[in-house]
C-alpha cells in the first residue's frame, strides 16, 4: 500500500469509527436509552422475525413491511425469531398502553410491550436505529447494523395529535395516508381531521347528499388566498373533493393499524358557508346566494380584531330543524369514527345575523340568555346532548368557554393556553394547541424567503421546541396532551404539507412524548439533522428555515441598523451591502450593521464550516425601515 492509500484507509476507518460512535438520533427522544457497547445486531436476509401472539405477529408483519423496500429482504413471520416482538402476559406498570422495552444485542433484538401500540412504537424506534438508507423506497447496498442498546420508553401525554385542514385545500386519500404515516413515525396518535369549513364540506353524509354535491364544490380560482374573485351568480362550481364513507372507513382502519385514532371535526355553528350553500334554510337569513368560498374575502376585519361577515355562514341556533340536521350528521359521523371524541368546532362564530334575527331574540328571551355568547353556549350544549346521544364526547375550540361551557365538553385551547387553563380549572379536559407555539401553518422563518402564509405571525422551530403543554398551577390530570395544527389556505400540495410540518412537528413530538424538561435545544439540532438526512433518503420534504438568518432592524436618530442572529448556534453569517452575493469571503457579521442611505440592499447568508446552510436573505433599506417601525 502506498502512503496515499494508507492515509486514505486510515481516514476511512476514522470516519467509519466516528460515524459508528455517533449515537443514533431518535425522535421523539425516548425516556431512557443506554448504548451497551459491543457488537451490533446485523440485519441480513437470514434474519428471522417472530411474534408471540397473533397481535404481536401483526406488528412483526408491519416491521417486515417497513424493512422490505430498502433491504430487499422478504421476511416470513413466525412465533420465534432473532427479532422478537412479545406482548407481555403480566402487565409492566411502567410502560402503560403505549410504552415498550427494546433490547438489542449482537445476536438478538427484543421488543416487549403490554399492548400492540407499544410494540409498534418499539418498531418505530428500531427503524430509527438503522442507517438512514432504511428510508429508501428502493434496495440499497448497506450493512444493516443496529447498535447494541437497551431502551425503556413511554409517552408523557396520551393525546399527541396533528391536525390537517382538508377544507381549504382538499387532499386525496393517499395524501392523507402519507400524512398519517409521517405522524406514526414520530409517535403521534391522534389525527385531527378538519373536515368542514367555509371552503368545502369534505365528508359524505348520506342523509344530506347536497353537503358534498354542493358543499364539496367551489368555483375554480387561482392566485392569492383572500384576494380571489368571489363566485359569480351562475358560475359552475367545478373544483370538487370529498371523502365517501367507504374511503373514510378505509382511512380510519389504515390509521388504527399505526396506532393513530381519527378525531373528526364538523365545525359549527360558524365556518359553515359550505353547509349553508347546500342547505340555505340552516342559517337565519336563509340566503340562497351563499356560496362555498374559493378563497375570496367574505368578512370585513376591524382594527380591534373583530370581524363582520358579509354573507351568512352561521347555523341558526333558534331553529329546531338545525338540531334535527345535526342529529343526523353527528349520527353518521359517530358511526364512522371509533374515537370517543367528536370535534364540533365553535371557533370564530359571527353573531351579527343572530343579533338581528327575531327568532334568535325570542329564544334568548325564553331561555334567559343575556347575550349572543350565551346563545352560542346554548347551541353548544344542545350539540353536546346530540353528540352524547351517539355515544361520543364533545371537544370544541376554546370559544366554547364563552357564555358558559357545556357540562362535559373538553376544550382545545388555540388562542394561547389561557382557554385551556380556564377549562382545566373548571374541571374540564383540555388539549393544548396554542397558536403561538404549535400552529404550524404560521411562518417558520424570514418572510422574504418563506412561502406566503395567511398571517404575518411566526412560530420558529426553537419557539415550538420551548412549548410546555402543562401550565403551572393546573391539575395535570386535565391536560390530555396537545397537537400541531396545520391550516391549509396556502398549503396546496402534500410536499408543502411536509414543508410546513417538519421539522416543527418533530420538535413538537419531543414535547408531547418525552419527559418534561428533556427538550434540550442544542441536543435536538443534531437529532433533527439526522432526520433531515432520513427524509432526504425517503423523498419526504421538510424546511431548513431554522438555518436562515434572523434579521431585525432599528432606526434611532435617523440611523438605520440591522442586527442578525440565528436559531441554530455555531453558524457564521456573511453579508454584503454592495450588490454582490454574499459568500464565505464576504464580511463576517460580528455586530449590528449600519445601513447607509441610498438604494442599498443588505444580503445575508449563513454558513457552517465554510459551507452555505441557509437561504440568502435580501432586504432593501426600505424593507428594513418598515421592519424597524
Ligand atoms: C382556529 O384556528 N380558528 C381554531
Amino acid at each position: 500500500m502506498d502512503v496515499k492509500s494508507f492515509l486514505s484507509a486510515v481516514t476511512f476507518c476514522l470516519l467509519g469509527i466516528g460515524a459508528f460512535a455517533q449515537s443514533p438520533a431518535i425522535i421523539p427522544q425516548p425516556v431512557q436509552v443506554q448504548y451497551t457497547g459491543g457488537a451490533p445486531f446485523k440485519l441480513t436476509a437470514a434474519t428471522t422475525i417472530g411474534g408471540n401472539t397473533a397481535e404481536a405477529q401483526q406488528v412483526a408483519q408491519q416491521l417486515a413491511g417497513y424493512l422490505q423496500p430498502a433491504t430487499g429482504f422478504h421476511f416470513v413471520i413466525r412465533r420465534m425469531g432473532m427479532i422478537q416482538l412479545n406482548l407481555l402476559s403480566r402487565r409492566d406498570t411502567v410502560l402503560g398502553d403505549e410504552g415498550y422495552r427494546l433490547t438489542v444485542k449482537s445476536g438478538s433484538v427484543q421488543i416487549v410491550a403490554n399492548r400492540p401500540a407499544g410494540l409498534f412504537y418499539g418498531v418505530q424506534t428500531l427503524l430509527q436505529l438503522l442507517p438512514a438508507e432504511i428510508e429508501s423506497p428502493t434496495v440499497q447496498r448497506v450493512r444493516w447494523s443496529i447498535p447494541a442498546c437497551s431502551i425503556t420508553d413511554y409517552p408523557r401525554f396520551a393525546w399527541r395529535g396533528m391536525m390537517l385542514d382538508v377544507s381549504r385545500n382538499f387532499f386525496s386519500a393517499s395524501d392523507v395516508k402519507r400524512f398519517i404515516d409521517d405522524m406514526a413515525r414520530h409517535k403521534y396518535n391522534v389525527f385531527h381531521w378538519h373536515l368542514t369549513d367555509d371552503e368545502g364540506w369534505r365528508i359524505e353524509i348520506k342523509s344530506y347528499p347536497r353537503l358534498t354535491e354542493v358543499g364539496g364544490c367551489r368555483v375554480q380560482r387561482y392566485g392569492k388566498w383572500g384576494d380571489r374573485e368571489a363566485p359569480q351568480a351562475d358560475e359552475p362550481a367545478t373544483d370538487c373533493g370529498f371523502y365517501t364513507q367507504e374511503t373514510i372507513r378505509e382511512i380510519v382502519a389504515y390509521a388504527a393499524a399505526k396506532n393513530v385514532q381519527v378525531l373528526p371535526e364538523i365545525d359549527v355553528p360558524g365556518h359553515s358557508s359550505a353547509a349553508v350553500a347546500a342547505y340555505p334554510e340552516l342559517c337565519c337569513t336563509k340566503d340562497p346566494n351563499v356560496k362555498v368560498s374559493p378563497g375570496h374575502n367574505f368578512a370585513e376585519w376591524h382594527d380591534n380584531g373583530t370581524f363582520t361577515m358579509l354573507t351568512d355562514n352561521t347555523l341558526n341556533p333558534s331553529d329546531e330543524a338545525v338540531y334535527r340536521f345535526l342529529d343526523k350528521v353527528f349520527g353518521e359521523v359517530a358511526a364512522l369514527f371509533p374515537f370517543p371524541y367528536i370535534h364540533a368546532g365553535g371557533d370564530e362564530c359571527y353573531h351579527g345575523y343572530w343579533e338581528k334575527d327575531p327568532n334568535c331574540q325570542a329564544l334568548m328571551a325564553r331561555e334567559g340568555l343575556k347575550n349572543s355568547l350565551e346563545l352560542q353556549s346554548y347551541f353548544t350544549k344542545r350539540v353536546e346532548k346530540i353528540v352524547k346521544s351517539k355515544g361520543k364526547k364533545l371537544i370544541g375550540w376554546d370559544e366554547i368557554l364563552e357564555g358558559g361551557l357545556a357540562p362535559e365538553a373538553s376544550v382545545m385551547s388555540w388562542r394561547g393556553s389561557k382557554g385551556g387553563i380556564e377549562a382545566a380549572k373548571q374541571g374540564h379536559y383540555v388539549v393544548m394547541t396554542p397558536n403561538d407555539f404549535v400552529y404550524i401553518d404560521l411562518l417558520q422563518g424570514e418572510p422574504a424567503v418563506e412561502p406566503d402564509q395567511t398571517s404575518y405571525k411566526k412560530v420558529r422551530l426553537k419557539k415550538a421546541y420551548s412549548f410546555d403543554p402543562l401550565p403551572e398551577g393546573v391539575d395535570p390530570k386535565y391536560i390530555l396532551g396537545g397537537e400541531a395544527n396545520l391550516w391549509t389556505e396556502k398549503v396546496t400540495t402534500i410536499r408543502q404539507v411536509e414543508y410546513m410540518s417538519f421539522p416543527r412537528a418533530w420538535a413538537i413530538s419531543d414535547i408531547y412524548w418525552s419527559p418534561k424538561g428533556t427538550n434540550d435545544w442544542e441536543k435536538f439540532v443534531p437529532r433533527m439533522e439526522a432526520h433531515m438526512k432520513r427524509s432526504d433518503v425517503g423523498a419526504r420534504n421538510y424546511a431548513r428555515s431554522a438555518y436562515d438568518a434572523i434579521v431585525t432592524s432599528s432606526n434611532t436618530n435617523d440611523t438605520l441598523t440591522a442586527a442578525i442572529t440565528t436559531e441554530i448556534s455555531g453558524l457564521d453569517v456573511y453579508y454584503t451591502l454592495n450588490e454582490t452575493l454574499p459568500d464565505a469571503y464576504s464580511v463576517l457579521y460580528t455586530g449590528p450593521v449600519q445601513i447607509p442611505k441610498g438604494d442599498v440592499t443588505l444580503k445575508v447568508m449563513t454558513y457552517r464550516n465554510g459551507q452555505p446552510v441557509g437561504k440568502m436573505i435580501a432586504l432593501s433599506r426600505e424593507q428594513l425601515l418598515k421592519r424597524a417601525k
